[in-house]
């Protein structure tokens, strides 16, 4: 029967470029979705960027542009990264979109429909210099508990945890000021309404994973869910709240919801209803996430699923972590390998394969040996399943294919009979207990050709039959090793369909041999992958991020470069030059709209005493006349008086920035007096 699914792998974050830890997860979930697109079954491989929350706001700041610029340029780079390794989605949105916003907007009103909403006050740090209410890792300090200096926001190299609140001397990382406890009004989700329906869904649904069902028993449920703090204040890049104006939804609100947004998105281009894939018994819905973001998907996601009245999850497949050479993915180790630069070095079917050999249904942590990986790829893919198209490629392209299929001692009969349990291997996520019964028929079939020795025969014009029998049940054993990994390799299940002229479609492939065809020049199938290669990757990634050390050391709030491009610095002067500019101090007196100019404000400037000037500033779009009266500004004082039509203009306000809204006028510390030069 054809099932249908709906596969989703977690919506990585907009702020960094896609990392070959994150390929842990991308490559997982596409096996395991072309493994049941190749069975038969209607599958949808869903993903989107998760472009909401402080980290990309500060990032766009810092950069000088807007937050969705970088998020545009960000999902391009990811698809991208995602396109190389052969990752492909059915759909691929942003959680920042219009679908996601009115499904934001019907789940909360099912969570206040449900009377699970409450409001309360709560005190947090506040970086009165960024204007930004500060997330915990954004805050730095002296551990209240053992006094060690420069500790993280909410917990100490001395195991001792707390409040950002509690730590002495608290920085914020944004801008190196003292951050001030304000107090703000949060709305809640109580999870505790949930419990009894939570706990059941974990002990009884079979969704999840042994493991992570007793933690969540061990760890959450055996006591009184904690409220979820699903609301920040401005300012912040996200959704609105609709009924809390000047309040956003937490990034973890809308970014599962933008798992079914990004479905909406591929319904409305394919004529298709979200209902039958959310709301509907007859569609299982898969997550495949990492261990670190479990709670999001077994607690809160189900919670706000089952109150909104969509599916919940079928299965959540929780993966644990990579580490490389037996450590954590290190930027100084050059083990913090961007899927880019793994690109410019290494085959990506190699790390397809070679995640396969490593992954199960267990949450664990896996590890990427670079002589393992060498050693693996080397031995299992160009050693043993290449190598049987390789041995008599040539030849079969003039025999071709035998009229029947020849006797090969059983072999084919044998490894088609492994096929239902190496689907199962795949259907449970088993991908490396597959891998191993796939490598053993390739090492069942390569004596085959090692006796029979083809490229003798080809030499001899009394045994071309002989030959091509040898090519028939050579290519074929290849072939159906390609069907089986074909999730894997997909590259090699093209390839080997170019050379047999049959497309690789279908698992059912794998049941019955081709014959009495011809063979396509061969072509070469893959690579050995080289030692030297890895060690450039690495290489490459150490100066990468050293690069990026040496930026943040000379810019380290990672100011653009764009204002200077865009204005290059001008000519030399002498200090005479500049002496003869006469900057002055000046107070703003008074400040008016001038109905005739749209650019302009009409300002009466003084100098102390009653010397006063008046000036007209093109300033008008970015300044509300009556804030400015009363600041001080700097002004030239010496400009030669211009007529205007609207009047006399005495001299020129200062101001920085590109004009209209972004103008930018000189200020000057307390204490300076109307009247000061400066210089
Ligand atoms: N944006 C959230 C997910 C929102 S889902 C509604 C997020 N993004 S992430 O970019 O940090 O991570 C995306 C996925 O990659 C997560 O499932 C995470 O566990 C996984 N991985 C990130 N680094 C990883 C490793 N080093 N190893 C294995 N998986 C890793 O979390
Ligand atoms: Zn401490």
């Amino acid at each position: 029967m054809t099932r249908r699914l709906l596969v989703t792998a977690a919506l990585p974050y907009a702020n960094g470029p896609i990392h070959i830890g994150h390929l842990v997860e991308y490559l997982q979930t596409d096996i395991w979705v072309r493994f049941q697109k190749l069975r038969g079954n209607r599958c949808l491989y869903i993903c989107a960027d998760d472009t909401h929350g402080t980290a990309i706001m500060i990032r766009a700041r810092g950069e000088g542009r807007s937050e969705i610029e970088l998020i545009e340029e960000t999902s391009e780079a990811h698809q991208r990264d995602f396109a190389g390794f052969g990752i492909e989605f059915d759909h691929y949105g942003s959680t920042n979109s219009e679908e996601n916003r009115t499904l934001c907007h019907q789940i909360w009103q099912s969570l206040r429909d449900a009377n699970l909403v409450v409001q309360r006050s709560v005190e947090q740090l506040y970086d009165p210099e960024a204007e930004t209410f500060l997330a915990d890792r954004f805050v730095r300090g002296t551990c209240p508990k053992c006094g060690t200096p420069d500790q993280a926001g909410d917990n100490c190299n001395c195991g001792h945890t707390y409040s950002p609140t509690e730590l002495i001397d608290p920085v914020s990382t944004l801008s190196g000021a003292t951050p001030v406890i304000k107090e703000a009004e949060h709305l809640f989700v109580e999870l505790e309404k949930l419990h009894d329906f939570l706990s059941e869904w974990v002990s009884n649904s079979g969704a999840l994973q042994p493991e992570t069902a007793n933690y969540l028993k061990g760890h959450f449920l055996a006591e009184e869910l904690r409220d979820w703090d699903i609301s920040r204040p401005a300012p912040y890049f996200g959704f609105e709240i609709p009924d809390a104006p000047g309040n956003y939804w937490y990034v973890w609100f809308d970014a599962p919801i933008g798992y079914i947004a990004s479905t909406q998105q591929w319904c409305n281009a394919n004529g298709e209803d979200l209902a039958d894939w959310w709301k509907s018994d007859d569609c299982e819905v898969h997550h495949f996430i990492g261990k670190d973001i479990t709670y999001f998907h077994t607690l809160f996601w189900p919670g706000m699923l089952k109150t909104a009245g969509f599916s919940l999850p079928t299965k959540v497949h929780i993966h644990g972590f990579l580490n490389v050479n037996g450590k954590k993915m290190s930027k100084s180790d050059g083990t913090f390998v961007k899927a880019e630069t793994f690109l410019k070095h290494i085959d990506p079917s190699a790390l397809r394969y070679f995640y396969a050999t490593k992954l199960s249904s267990r949450v664990e942590d896996l590890d990427l040996g670079v002589e393992e990986f060498v050693e693996k790829v080397n031995s299992d893919l160009v050693g043993k399943v290449v190598n049987l198209a390789s041995r008599v490629g040539k030849f079969a392209s003039r025999t071709g294919l035998a009229p029947s299929y020849p006797d090969d001692g059983g072999l084919f009969q044998a490894a088609a009979a492994k096929g239902d349990e190496i689907a199962a291997a795949y259907e449970e996520g088993e991908f490396s207990k597959a891998m191993r019964l796939i490598m053993e028929l390739a090492d069942a079939a390569n004596p085959f050709v090692e006796h029979a020795k083809p490229w003798e025969m080809n030499k001899d014009p009394e045994r071309q039959d002989e030959l091509r029998d040898v090519c028939t049940v050579a290519l074929n054993l290849f072939r159906q090793l390609a069907v089986y990994l074909a999730p894997v390799l997909p590259e090699l299940a093209n390839k080997c369909g170019d050379l047999l002229g049959e497309p690789i479609t279908s698992w059912e492939q794998s049941q019955t041999p081709l014959v009495d065809r011809g063979v396509n020049k061969f072509q070469r199938m893959m690579d050995r992958v080289k030692t030297e290669d890895l060690e450039a990757m690495m290489e490459e990634s150490k100066d990468e991020a050293a690069q990026e050390t040496d930026a943040a050391a000379t810019n380290p709030f990672n100011d653009s470069d764009q204002p200077l491009k865009d204005e290059p610095l001008a000519d030399e002067i002498t200090i005479d030059d500049f002496m003869k500019v006469d900057l002055r101090v000046a107070r703003v007196l008074s400040a008016e709209h001038v109905p005739e100019a749209n650019k302009l404000l009409k300002l009466t400037l003084g100098l102390g005493g009653d010397e006063t000037r008046q000036v007209f500033a093109g300033i008008k779009a970015a300044y509300d006349p009556e804030k400015l009266v009363g600041r001080l500004v700097v002004m030239v004082a010496n400009l030669k008086p211009r007529k205007m039509r609207f009047g006399l203009s005495e001299g020129m306000v200062t101001a920085a920035g590109p004009g209209g809204e972004e103008v930018f006028v000189l200020g000057i510390d307390d204490g300076a007096l109307p009247g000061q030069r400066v210089h």
